[in-house]
């Protein structure tokens, strides 16, 4: 079939963990935690020489944050107080990895409702914020997992990751290097999220979602074109994790809270919302969409007080659930997979010619955006 260098998405997957933590049992767990600690140190905190932790609240996440429950991979070590960290056997390398098998899962579901054989896709791009090891590339275990020649690599710009990958699919399929990519985006936040912090024990949850993109001369009859891709990014010390294969060179910072997830939410939230609301508006006056025409947003899914300030500014009214759906409610913020989960989620209902964007922000800073229109 002769390319026609226009990429589309042709399907998404989507997997979610079985097991969901609640906010009344995160906080319990949370609580638990801070009273033994407290217990434990009860001297030297009248000492003055350690600070007492503050309890958590229910009420405080929900207003926040909007998230009520997260999925995640391991529930009951990450609310033992002991552990309070994901934890499972660690597998021989003969095993598939962790992050490779949510991701086939995911991967597996966009094959099979494209009606794709394994034979014709040509790449595979593993697109997340933390990989589970240096190399070999996650995105290659998958390939092999499913069977794809071709070529595979990982990618990890943190919260954009997914949108960074459509784009760098997209520009496959539009230098005709490709016909089609799958990108991968296994989110095991859990793994990263520090459970003991209270400013940000109740963000995360785990996923894994894909997406096919094609180019349209080999997509199934109902897909989506692909509009116009646009990336962003700032330098930003405000969401951060220093864990690295440098940090056994610097021994005395090992197992320090900055080696996992560390935010000022507060700064992010101010300086990301103008950031990615004017670069939408942009975007979508370069494509020559009327930003109030579009149908859906399908937002990162980070916080639904950004969500709504973002929407606003874009729609030019405040957005109902229709028109920019949320999953954080039970999802967590999934990093690079929230937005995808919301397309994912919440697009069928769409008719031909429907305007809808996908967009995703977060550390970095990172910003995507990829508007598309359903095509039958
Ligand atoms: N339970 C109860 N109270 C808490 C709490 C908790 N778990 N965590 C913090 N608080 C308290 C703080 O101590 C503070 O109290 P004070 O006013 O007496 O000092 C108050 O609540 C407000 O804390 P703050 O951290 O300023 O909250 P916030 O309103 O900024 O909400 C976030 C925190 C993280 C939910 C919010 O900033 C956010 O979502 N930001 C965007 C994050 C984002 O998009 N990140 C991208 C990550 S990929």
């Amino acid at each position: 079939m002769k390319a026609t260098h226009k990429p589309v998405i042709s399907s998404t997957g989507l997997f979610t963990p079985a097991e969901s933590i609640s906010n009344a049992e995160l906080v319990e767990s949370f609580n638990a935690y801070v009273a033994k600690f407290n217990i434990d140190n009860a001297d030297a905190i009248e000492a003055g020489e350690v600070e007492a932790l503050a309890p958590s609240s229910v009420e405080f996440i929900e207003k926040a944050s909007g998230i009520k429950a997260r999925h995640v991979m391991a529930k009951e070590p990450v609310l033992d107080i002991d552990t309070m960290s994901p934890r499972w056997p660690e597998r021989s390398n003969d095993e598939l990895s962790m992050m490779a098998e949510i991701g086939v899962r995911a991967a597996k579901q966009a094959l099979e409702t494209a009606g794709r054989d394994v034979k014709d896709v040509d790449a595979v791009l593993c697109a997340a914020s933390n990989m589970e090891r240096g190399y070999p590339a996650m995105a290659i275990e998958i390939q092999q997992a499913l069977g794809i020649n071709g070529f595979g690599f990982d990618m990890n710009v943190a919260c954009s990751s997914a949108t960074f990958g459509i784009q760098t699919a997209a520009d496959y399929i539009r230098a005709g290097n490709a016909k089609s990519v799958l990108v991968v985006s296994p989110e095991i936040t859990s793994g990263h999220l520090n459970w003991r912090d209270r400013d940000s024990h109740f963000i995360f949850g785990d996923v894994a979602t894909a997406v096919l993109v094609e180019d349209a001369a080999i997509a199934p009859e109902e897909h989506w074109d692909i509009l116009g891709t646009k990336l962003k990014t700032v330098f930003s010390n405000n969401i951060r994790n220093n864990f690295g294969f440098l940090n056994r060179a610097s021994p005395e910072g090992e197992g320090k809270a900055d080696k996992l997830f560390v935010q000022e939410g507060r700064k992010v939230f101010k300086e990301v919302v103008p950031m990615v609301a004017s670069m939408i508006v942009e975007e979508a006056e370069r494509l020559g969409v009327d930003p109030e025409s579009i149908r859906r947003l399908w937002l990162h899914q980070a916080n639904t007080g950004m969500n709504r300030l973002i929407a606003h500014r874009v729609l030019g009214h405040e957005a109902n659930e229709d028109e920019s759906p949320t999953v954080l409610d039970t999802y967590g913020n999934t990093s690079s997979a929230g937005s995808i989960i919301a397309f994912h989620l919440h697009s069928k209902d769409l008719k031909a010619n429907d305007t809808g964007l996908i967009c995703s922000f977060g550390a970095g800073y990172s910003a995507g955006t990829v508007f598309v229109r359903k095509v039958n």
